[in-house]
């Protein structure tokens, strides 16, 4: 049996030769067909089990596990429920609005227990890096970020634009390892910043150094009065639905030598993926672009290196949130969620364990993590 890293190595030469049928073709319009009834029975699933059905998570777990290496192998059409999935949007980002009210701006205390929240790893809504040998979700959020240091090249001094801060994890971290470093952070989600207005009071945060900026607000209008060293964004993209539009804005906004670096969600199937259900209940019109779309539409940057991170990654993550999630039910069920509190986590679990387990399908090979480094065109 191969270990971890080395299947990641082995597949890094998995090839996406295999291209999606034209469009208005006899086959995409069949396979768009096929597709909307697919979802129809997918939403009918979901729905049912949000109302109550009782499905043990091992049997579901099972029956994702043996139907998604056949849909990422022969059917990767069928994962795209909507036709906007498999092209760019109009705006740079849709329903920004409805993503905050479904997902960001929920009760924090939930989020914050999911995603565990400690001295320099404030909560971290992306995958944490396990294949270093972390021994918890902490561990391998550190080394997420130090694998992200690396790659970018983060030196001391620099002047970095953290595009969708979250709680401004990232940002601490690296503030607390570089004492140069300059951070601004992007974030549209109010409660977030009111958690990192709070921590840039606090003596204890690296936020509080003078050395970070915030800048609440929507990427699709975001301006800047200055230009940076460094971009980097973490788990972003997968809300980004024109990449096109997405790389002028940072190419406009790193100097001549700037380097920017994406960590997405992706997918190494021809085609991109969503599903009816997240798009519905967990984040709307979220998709995850397939790895090669970042280099076709880097047309003012270019991609100069990229690496996929092996889905077990975000696997293990999701199970430690999973069950982080279900141990914090006392203190979160009373909470405001607009909803019933036992249908909220009904939903949420189905969540979890979707994503969980399709990362771990075809030992994590389809479905990880893309990241990518690219300079100025
Ligand atoms: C999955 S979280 C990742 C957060 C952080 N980078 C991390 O790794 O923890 C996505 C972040 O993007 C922010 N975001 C999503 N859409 C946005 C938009 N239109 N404008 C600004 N921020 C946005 C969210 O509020 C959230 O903080």
């Amino acid at each position: 049996m191969t270990s971890f890293k080395e299947r990641t190595t082995l597949n890094e030469t998995l090839s996406l030769t295999k291209k999606s049928p034209a469009k208005g073709s006899f086959s995409y319009r069949t396979t768009r067909a096929i597709s909307r009834i697919f979802n129809a029975a997918q939403m009918g699933f979901a729905e049912a089990y949000i109302n109550g059905l009782e499905i043990p998570d091992s049997v579901m777990r099972s029956a994702m596990k043996a139907s998604m290496p056949l849909f990422f192998r022969y059917f990767p059409g069928l994962l795209a429920p909507y036709e906007w999935v498999l092209t760019e949007s109009d705006r740079t980002a849709e329903g920004s609005k409805d993503l905050m009210k479904l997902q960001y701006d929920l009760p924090q205390t939930m989020l914050n227990q999911m995603l565990g929240n400690w001295e320099l790893i404030y909560p971290k809504y992306s995958t944490g890096f396990w294949e270093r040998g972390a021994k918890d979700l902490e561990e391998s959020q550190m080394h997420m970020i130090d694998q992200i240091i690396e790659r970018l090249d983060i030196k001391d001094g620099d002047n970095i634009l953290d595009f969708g801060c979250g709680w401004g994890c990232v940002p601490n971290y690296i503030l607390s390892k570089f004492p140069n470093v300059r951070f601004t952070g992007l974030n549209l989600s109010h409660r977030q910043c009111e958690f990192m207005r709070d921590k840039m009071s606090d003596p204890n945060s690296h936020l509080s150094s003078g050395r970070f900026a915030l800048y609440e607000g929507d990427l699709n209008e975001a301006k800047f009065d200055e230009s940076f060293d460094k971009v980097l964004t973490v788990g972003v993209f997968c809300h980004v639905g024109n990449l096109t539009r997405a790389f002028q804005k940072l190419a406009s906004i790193i100097k001549d030598d700037g380097k920017v670096f994406i960590h997405i969600i992706t997918v190494r199937t021809p085609n991109n993926m969503s599903s009816g259900f997240t798009h519905k209940y967990i984040f709307p019109h979220g998709r995850y672009w397939n790895y090669d779309a970042v280099p076709e539409c880097d047309h003012d940057l270019k991609t100069v290196q990229r690496w996929y991170m092996n889905g077990m990654n975000y696997h293990k993550t999701l199970t430690a949130w999973l069950e982080r999630f279900d141990a914090s039910q006392a203190q979160v069920k009373d909470l405001d969620y607009g909803m019933d509190y036992a249908k909220f986590r009904r939903m949420w679990r189905l969540y979890l364990l979707l994503l969980g387990t399709i990362f771990s399908t075809c030992d994590g090979e389809y479905n990880g993590n893309g990241q990518f480094l690219l300079t100025k065109a």
